[in-house]
């Protein structure tokens, strides 16, 4: 066995991507630190806003690795937020309790200057040095089996943040400006496809051993949207990154894309494709992991179901995707009333589970 082979049989998620199947079924969730661990709240107190916690590194390193501590997972998500990037960027950003993200919009009127890319990484201390500050912590106390995966939002998806000034219900602004101006949109994303690759390559090399990008709005777009915005900007993102790391090994989440995922896994050099509760898993099994491994898909909303139901679907899922290369994960992030006892029970049965 040479060097590469030992690690990869040390890291089930990076042999999993790399389209091995482990002897048993690696597990990860989306958003597996957070609110609903007590141990977060402690934490979360000691700061007065979302963002300063993101930006502490010492702080964000531990709640990255709370999780792991409690649940034994095969892979760590760095803790951030795609929103450290617009934020970054210069634009004003903030969290207001019980009503999520806030931005002072930008629009075709007052577009987002491509100089605002200085402002990555304009001085000694920049805001994402902090973040690359975590991971280097994280790397010292993460266990061996264990994966640091990093992120970033797809560009189309920060940019709906970005514009619609936070969480929308109808995108109408973005959407509008998409299909009224194509031309000065396509200029504003580029800015994001730049700065989107930078936030990724700064994280790898500070440590991440594998990235995910979140498109969790790519669903709001039709087709020919979804190849201009969703399927294009993240072809560049993907080159631009493995133009500095031809081997880091990318996973692509765009959530809601639905048979979209077709032309995303055919026209995307990603390593894994995370999977959302909407698509059906034995379409998903004969149609999308036969080419690229998956990720996914149960429901978050089953944490919060009798034990047997959750039994039940969580079964249901291993044994459409068990025995092909395969990470097991939510279809989206661990709702914050889930009860970390429930937490504990699905994990333990998806290591149970035999692959035949
Ligand atoms: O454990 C992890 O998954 C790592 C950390 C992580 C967070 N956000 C922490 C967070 C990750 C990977 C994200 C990604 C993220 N952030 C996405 C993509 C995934 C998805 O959920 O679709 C999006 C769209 C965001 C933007 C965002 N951040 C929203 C809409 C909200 C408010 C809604 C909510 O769930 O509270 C956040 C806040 C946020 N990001 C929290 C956490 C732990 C809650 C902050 C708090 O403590 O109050």
């Amino acid at each position: 066995m040479d060097e590469t082979q030992k690690l990869l049989s040390r890291k089930p998620i990076l042999a999993a991507l790399q389209g091995k199947v482990p002897k048993s079924i690696p597990i990860w969730l989306m958003r597996q630190a957070g609110r609903y661990l007590p141990e977060y709240r402690e934490i979360r107190k000691q700061r007065r806003s979302f963002l300063d916690l993101c930006y502490s590194p010492e702080l964000a390193a531990e709640i990255t690795l709370q999780p792991i501590r409690r649940f034994g997972f095969d892979a760590a998500i760095l803790f951030s937020d795609i929103l450290v990037l617009p934020d970054a960027l210069g634009q004003k950003v903030w969290f207001e309790e019980g009503v999520g993200p806030r931005l002072i919009p930008v629009s075709p009127r007052d577009p987002l200057n491509p100089a605002a890319l200085d402002n990555l990484y304009d001085n000694e201390n920049y805001k994402l040095k902090t973040v690359y500050d975590a991971i280097r912590i994280i790397r010292e106390g993460l266990p061996a089996g264990c994966t640091l995966i990093g992120f970033a939002g797809g560009p189309w998806t920060v940019a709906t943040y970005m514009i619609e000034g936070g969480t929308s219900r109808s995108f109408e602004k973005i959407r509008h400006w998409a299909v009224t101006d194509p031309t000065s949109f396509e200029k504003f994303m580029a800015v994001l496809v730049e700065a989107t690759s930078l936030h990724l390559i700064g994280q790898i090399e500070a440590g991440v051993e594998a990235v995910q990008i979140f498109d969790s709005h790519s669903g709001i777009l039709d087709e020919e949207g979804f190849e201009k915005w969703i399927v294009e900007p993240t072809k560049k993102v993907v080159a631009q990154v493995r133009n500095h790391f031809s081997q880091i090994p990318i996973i692509g989440f765009p959530r809601g894309a639905g048979t979209k995922l077709l032309s995303y896994i055919n026209q995307l050099e990603v390593q894994g494709v995370g999977l959302d509760q909407y698509v059906s898993c034995k379409w998903a099994a004969e149609n999308i992991q036969r080419v690229v491994p998956v990720q996914g898909n149960l429901d978050p909303i089953y944490l919060l179901s009798d034990i047997e139901t959750l039994y039940r679907k969580t079964l249901d899922t291993l044994s459409h995707f068990g025995g092909n290369p395969y990470i097991f994960n939510l279809g989206h992030g661990v709702i914050k009333e889930t009860d970390p006892k429930t937490v504990e029970f699905l994990v333990k049965a998806v290591r149970d589970f035999e692959v035949n």
